[in-house]
């Protein structure tokens, strides 16, 4: 049975916002949460980020006094729901802690986007940086082991995600012009532009939140690390934005980011056992069905097609985002570890560009953050759950 959000009414948008005492929700315990709950307030606060900054960049291209105002109604919406996804996270809660749940979501919501997408090309962008991130979970675990003694596993659980190399950081350097892809058609299907959406805004934030607590840790090798890994966040944000299809208007990248919304509250609603963030996910989905109909409204008046021609009868069945992809990452890592990219295709180790070389003789002099730190561990951490793996 599917769900059609355009069936529903949702919340009206006069009641959607809250009084403070409200909005301002209490946080999870960082003891008890379920790992890929903390995953969801992650993931949906990169969706919130997105929908924030979207429509703050609709609008600054817009002469229409009537949509900037729509646009600015929904915008302090999305800021509201921002907060509150958000503070959900406890102030107990270290900095390395949150990354360690940041570099979770990019390891197993990638996985989950991969498996379930319908294009190659894209499906190929996915697996191609997922051995990073899942690279960066590694990092920053043995990190957190040596700076704050304590185990990665208490954050990211001890059997969902495992932690031990992937495509080595210092290997993940590769020059500008070798991390922009062909976009996806026009016409690809929704759900391959629902995944794009979900992906970009993921890794987005992840870009931010490096660009904003990189310089937190004390310790130059601390700062290292995320300078470095930040810059390899530059890079995924800059490969899947590419793969968004260039030619859609203003409006209808609007009706499709709270369609995403809708699709991932949803999503979220399906598979959370908390039962009070459970209803706060309906809170929010229902915020987002009224966002959809009115993004519908400003479509019709003002844009170029019908958006009901873009929507389905009902939505693509997202169930369970966040669930374990042990087998499959392990399956993608031994087929594609050296793997890099050459202009716009993806290559095997023979055929590196020059440009790889170039950058990378740029930055990989003396020591490397992503190898000091493993060197530098006199106990390396690894989480592997199915069985130990050979040393690359
Ligand atoms: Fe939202
Ligand atoms: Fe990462
Ligand atoms: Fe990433
Ligand atoms: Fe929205």
């Amino acid at each position: 049975m599917g769900f059609n959000p355009l069936d529903e009414k949702g919340l009206p948008l006069d009641q959607q916002i809250l009084e403070w005492d409200e909005a301002n929700i209490e946080p999870f315990d960082r003891r008890d949460v379920h790992p890929y709950t903390r995953t969801r307030v992650i993931l949906m606060n990169g969706i919130e980020v997105e929908g924030v900054l979207f429509k703050h960049q609709m609008a600054r291209h817009c002469d229409n006094m009537d949509v900037r105002r729509q646009l600015a109604i929904t915008r302090r919406v999305e800021q509201q729901q921002q907060k509150m996804v958000n503070w959900l996270i406890p102030g107990t809660q270290t900095n390395l802690e949150v990354t360690l749940g940041f570099e979770q979501v990019a390891v197993d919501l990638t996985a989950w986007l991969a498996k379930t997408e319908p294009s190659a090309h894209v499906k190929a962008a996915l697996d191609f940086a997922l051995l990073e991130d899942f690279d960066h979970l590694y990092r920053y675990s043995n990190l957190y082991m040596m700076d704050e003694n304590r185990d990665p596993a208490e954050i990211i659980g001890d059997d969902l995600t495992e932690v031990f190399p992937g495509r080595p950081t210092a290997a993940e350097h590769r020059h500008p012009i070798d991390t922009v892809f062909e976009p996806a058609p026009a016409d690809a299907d929704l759900l391959s532009k629902l995944h794009i959406l979900t992906i970009v805004a993921a890794e987005q934030q992840t870009m931010n939140l490096y660009m904003n607590i990189g310089n937190r840790p004390v310790d130059m090798l601390g700062r290292g690390l995320y300078l470095e890994i930040a810059q390899v966040e530059e890079e995924h944000v800059t490969q899947y934005e590419s793969l968004i299809p260039p030619t859609a208007s203003w409006f209808e990248r609007a009706l499709l980011h709270e369609y995403n919304e809708c699709w991932l509250y949803y999503a979220c609603m399906q598979s959370e056992p908390d039962e009070r963030i459970r209803r706060w996910w309906q809170f929010h989905l229902d915020c987002e069905i009224a966002h959809l109909h009115g993004a519908v409204d400003l479509m019709r008046k003002f844009g170029d097609k019908d958006p009901m021609a873009i929507l389905p009868s009902e939505l693509p069945e997202p169930l369970m985002i966040f669930q374990s992809n042990k087998e499959y990452v392990r399956d993608v890592l031994a087929e594609q570890e050296s793997w890099t990219i050459n202009r716009e295709k993806i290559v095997e180790a023979d055929d590196k560009p020059g440009t790889f070389d170039q950058y990378q003789s740029w930055v990989n002099v003396g020591a490397i953050p992503s190898e000091e730190v493993i060197a530098v561990n006199p106990r390396e951490y690894r989480l592997e759950v199915l069985g130990p793996v050979a040393h690359a």
